[in-house]
């Protein structure tokens, strides 16, 4: 399944693209075969069609509907890239590869905390919809929020902001100090200073964690070496470099070197 550095690109039809937030929009494309395949934590790659962007961006699954086909992204306008994504509209093809890249292994645990940062909460929400258990999730933004709703069908929410627009002024992290997170298992996805923060708290806690790394891209599938982060290993330098594009997104906590 799905991780051939060469497979072809896969056509799908937009059946919605629409603004959510400030910058920020949800597209629902059809595309079974991705929709089939995909795990939580895993990407697509979606393709410009302006040939002067022919690097893919590689975009989260937030959603799947495997009995419709469909797939949902939810993506912040960055640069040019993205901005074209947000002129599509419905009916609209887009041309896109996955799922790609490893997803989350979903534990079987009494208690899970799930930590999402800006667009690094979209694919938290497939993995809070699998979980077994219960799941407090928490969730921080620069200004205002996006999903939150949708969480909330399924798990209990905490929300910071850095400017307080919503929820705790301040950052995440601190809110799952101040709220006193339990679990067996983290998960989380946003900035790498989080992550940093979310490795370093997982620690003291003496829990697990997952964390979906996010590294500037060129192929997404493992041809280029553009992605690579430093895992740490048994060796004379204590790392080795792996691709956070074919061997993550999502790796164990204890083994990232930041
Ligand atoms: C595994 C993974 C999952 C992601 N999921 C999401 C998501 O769900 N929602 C979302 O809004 N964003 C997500 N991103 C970030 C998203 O890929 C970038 O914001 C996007 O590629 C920017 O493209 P652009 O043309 O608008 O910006 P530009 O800055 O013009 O892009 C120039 C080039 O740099 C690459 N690039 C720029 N920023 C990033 C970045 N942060 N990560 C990787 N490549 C980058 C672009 O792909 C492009 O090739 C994810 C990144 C990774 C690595
Ligand atoms: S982006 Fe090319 S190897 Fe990861």
């Amino acid at each position: 399944m799905c991780q051939d550095n060469f497979r072809d690109k896969q056509g799908a039809e937009i059946i919605s693209n629409v603004e959510i937030a400030d910058n920020v929009y949800r597209m629902v494309i059809r595309q079974e075969e991705i929709a089939v395949n995909a795990k939580a934590g895993q990407f697509i790659n979606v393709y410009c069609k302006a040939e002067s962007r022919i690097l893919p961006r590689p975009i989260s699954i937030c959603e799947v509907d495997r009995d419709k086909g469909l797939v949902t992204i939810v993506y912040m306008i960055v640069g040019m890239g993205t901005k074209e994504f947000s002129d599509l509209d419905s009916g609209d093809r887009i041309e896109v590869l996955g799922p790609l890249g490893n997803g989350f292994k979903i534990k079987d645990c009494d208690e899970s905390i799930i930590v999402g940062g800006g667009v690094g909460a979209p694919p938290l929400l497939e993995l809070v919809k699998n979980l077994p258990g219960k799941k407090k999730v928490f969730l921080g933004f620069k200004s205002g929020e996006f999903l939150t709703k949708e969480f909330e069908k399924y798990a209990e929410v905490h929300v910071a902001t850095d400017d307080g627009s919503i929820g705790e002024k301040g950052n995440v992290v601190e809110l799952m100090e101040k709220v006193g997170a339990k679990g067996s298992m983290i998960y989380s996805c946003g900035p790498k200073p989080m992550l940093a923060a979310v490795k370093d708290m997982a620690e003291r806690l003496e829990v697990d964690a997952q964390i979906s790394l996010e590294e500037r891209m060129g192929c997404g599938i493992g041809a280029c070496v553009g992605c690579i982060c430093k895992i740490k290993a048994d060796n004379e330098l204590g790392y080795i470099h792996k691709k956070v594009c074919k061997d993550g997104p999502v790796f164990d906590a204890k083994e990232v070197m930041f």
